[in-house]
């Protein structure tokens, strides 16, 4: 018997209490940026139900050591780890024709790297760093691998994107800072935008195929992300948290949105929505973001169709992504 009523799922929500009373064995989860963080416990939440997990990293080694915690944390065997650069094109592209011989039916994406406010800084392909990351490394990546995820028949992808959204829509005059000064947040806020409108474009093109997608805001939580983080900023941060205008979570609370995107059978039918805290959330332009209700809604830019097929258009001509359906 659960002991976590569904619907009252909230901020201190944890991943394995999302998944109580749910089943993941046969079931295959890919899980990006799995060599810390978010994404590790996510991964160990998803096995310790019986899903093959494979987890994504560019440091092989760091990676490995989780996968090991991961092994003997939940008994779980069929994890695997595999090398993915989402700052380059061609490390993606091979990661994809690996991943396609290997595996068959793709039941769980989760999108959850990130590179958060670094300086200014270009991908291996020429794109601003956070933008070219968070979304484009992850749009080439979704759009090479959706045949295993139609596959499946009953597919999720959630896109990890942050309240952080609310520092910038994306710009579609200027996604790479070549024409306006580079400020690192606000670089973050597009790239999580984009991540947002990912899901709408996404979810709208293969809801017909038996694959949703979804955005989630995972809460604050004190990871390595804040590793571009000035003293002054992490103290800012420690002080809001402090005074209580900003509720901080635990790894375990952190990754349970995520957890219950990828999972909630009582989401069904609902792709392309924005979530945080395990709900989804309804529009807000006013607030503000990194507040407590802040992080409970979503700005309409972020989940605007006009925007999430512009972006499409771009993030295709950008990475030669197409979706074969
Ligand atoms: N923590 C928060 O408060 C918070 C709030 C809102 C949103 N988020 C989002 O949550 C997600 C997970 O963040 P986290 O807090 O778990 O941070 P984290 O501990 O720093 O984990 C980020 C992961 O992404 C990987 N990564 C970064 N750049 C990459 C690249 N170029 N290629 C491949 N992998 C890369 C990292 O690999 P390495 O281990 O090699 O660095 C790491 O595994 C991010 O998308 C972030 O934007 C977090």
């Amino acid at each position: 018997m659960n002991t976590h009523a569904r619907d009252a799922f909230g901020h201190d929500t944890t991943a394995d209490e999302v998944l109580e009373g749910i089943d993941l064995t046969g079931k295959l989860a890919l899980v990006t940026g799995g060599s810390s963080g978010l994404g590790a416990e996510t991964a160990r939440a998803l096995a310790s139900k019986g899903a093959r997990v494979v987890i994504t990293a560019r440091d092989l080694a760091k990676a490995q050591s989780v996968l090991a915690d991961i092994k003997s944390a939940t008994g779980n065997q069929d994890i695997a780890v595999e090398e993915l650069e989402l700052a380059s094109f061609d490390s993606i592209r091979a990661f994809a024709q690996r991943f396609l011989e290997k595996y068959g039916a793709l039941d769980i994406l989760i999108n959850n790297a990130g590179v958060m406010a670094c300086p200014k800084g270009k991908t291996e392909d020429g794109f601003e760093r956070q933008f070219g990351t968070n979304h484009l490394g992850h749009f080439l990546l979704t759009t090479l691998i959706a045949p295993a995820l139609i596959k499946s028949g009953s597919a999720r992808v959630v896109s990890v994107s942050s309240a952080g959204h609310r520092f910038s829509p994306v710009v579609f005059e200027d996604v790479n800072y070549e024409n306006r000064d580079y400020e690192k947040w606000q670089a973050y806020g597009q790239s999580k935008t984009a991540n947002a409108l990912f899901a709408v474009g996404l979810n709208g093109r293969l809801k017909d195929h038996g694959v949703e997608a979804f955005s989630i805001h995972p809460g604050a939580i004190p990871t390595d992300l804040a590793r571009h983080m000035s003293e002054e900023e992490i103290e800012g941060f420690r002080q809001r948290a402090e005074s209580g205008e900003m509720r901080l979570k635990t790894v375990e609370s952190g990754a349970a949105t995520q957890t219950y995107a990828a999972t909630a059978p009582e989401l069904e039918g609902h792709g392309g929505a924005y979530l945080a805290d395990c709900r989804i959330c309804t529009v807000d332009d006013t607030i503000d973001g990194l507040s407590n209700d802040g992080m409970s809604f979503v700005s309409s830019y972020a989940i605007d169709p006009e925007a999430a097929e512009r972006l499409w258009v771009l993030s295709e001509e950008a990475t030669g992504g197409r979706l074969a359906v």
